[in-house]
């Protein structure tokens, strides 16, 4: 069986790609468990609680035949009060992994960057040629990890590739993140009879991806899908209007409250959609309908 070490395996993408893999792998988890979830993995799965700034990281990422870089700071908002905190994590910690596995034989390194690398759109859809102008520490900080692992690539002949998720939603979602936490704000909101607040006139557009399909496009990469060195989106190609997202959970509850509108947020990106184009040239295809997904989250 082969060996893949999941970073971030306690997370939201992390602990998905466990369930997948841990039947025809040999799965080691390291996570510093800093989001404060607990780890609840079956015994065939080791788990290391450490950081992946680590020596013992580095280590491991030397052992293991697939490497999956998942671990973040994950929060904008962090980010933006504590920029050293942020690319001390993202950027050191991505380095050190990519530094262990350039000691070893390893098969893939799989980064998970973020649509976060673009800032404000200059045209849409985004693929992946648009001009990238992160406009936080955390977008500044999953760019440089990008361009770690194109340049280990290069430089090294390091088979790692990367991706850049959209707005990623799922019931294991960190509910306190402040990242994209607007499925869960409305569903906690309309779960308790109140209103779901939009701040605007509800025209933003997003692209919301399933974990699981974001979870596909990373399986589909660990089996040999996808060029080295290169960098991939990860959406579904289609928007949705925050009003739409609201009624739909309105709708999905049976519920008959209304929407609130409040003033829009200074900062926030109108319009976000992802061209997915790359990805499905290399087999990707998203399978889960928004209806579908958010279905699965309030029945949770
Ligand atoms: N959530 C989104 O909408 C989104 C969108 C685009 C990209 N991403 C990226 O996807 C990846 C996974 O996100 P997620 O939603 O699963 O996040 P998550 O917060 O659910 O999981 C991240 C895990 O990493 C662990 N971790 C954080 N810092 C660590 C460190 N220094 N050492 C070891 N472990 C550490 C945390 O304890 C947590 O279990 C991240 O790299 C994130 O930047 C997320």
């Amino acid at each position: 069986m082969k060996k893949v070490l999941i970073t971030g395996g306690i997370g939201q993408i992390g602990s998905y790609l466990v369930d997948r893999m841990q039947d025809d792998h040999q799965v080691t988890v390291l996570d510093n468990l800093s989001s404060g979830k607990k780890p609840e993995l079956s015994e065939n799965v080791s788990f290391i609680k450490e950081d992946i700034r680590s020596s013992v990281a580095k280590e491991l990422a030397a052992d293991n035949d697939i490497i999956i870089h998942t671990a973040a700071q994950i929060s904008v908002a962090r980010s933006m009060d504590e920029p050293v905190f942020d690319a001390d994590n993202n950027v050191f910690g991505t380095l050190n992994l990519l530094e262990g596995a350039r000691a070893g034989n390893i098969e893939k390194f799989v980064y998970i960057s973020s649509a976060a690398v673009y800032g404000n759109p200059e045209y849409l859809p985004i693929d992946e040629k648009h001009p990238q102008n992160p406009m936080s520490p955390y977008g500044a900080s999953k760019l440089c990890g990008e361009k770690y692992c194109s340049m280990y690539h290069k430089a090294y002949g390091l088979p790692a590739v990367s991706i850049r998720p959209f707005n990623i939603y799922s019931p294991r979602q960190d509910p306190t993140n402040p990242y994209s936490g607007v499925i869960t704000k409305f569903i906690d909101r309309v779960k308790d009879g109140l209103s779901p607040v939009i701040f605007g006139d509800g025209s933003n557009t997003r692209d919301f991806v399933s974990a699981h399909d974001v979870v596909n496009m990373i399986l589909l990469l660990t089996r040999g899908k996808g060029e080295n060195g290169e960098v991939y989106n990860v959406g579904t190609g289609l928007t949705i209007r925050i009003d739409e997202l609201a009624r739909m959970i309105i709708d999905i509850f049976g519920s008959d409250v209304d929407i609130i509108y409040d003033k829009p947020m200074p900062g926030d990106i109108k319009h976000s959609s992802a061209c997915i184009s790359k990805a499905r040239d290399m087999g990707f295809e998203p399978e889960v309908d928004l209806y579908r997904g958010l279905e699965e989250i309030i029945a949770k």
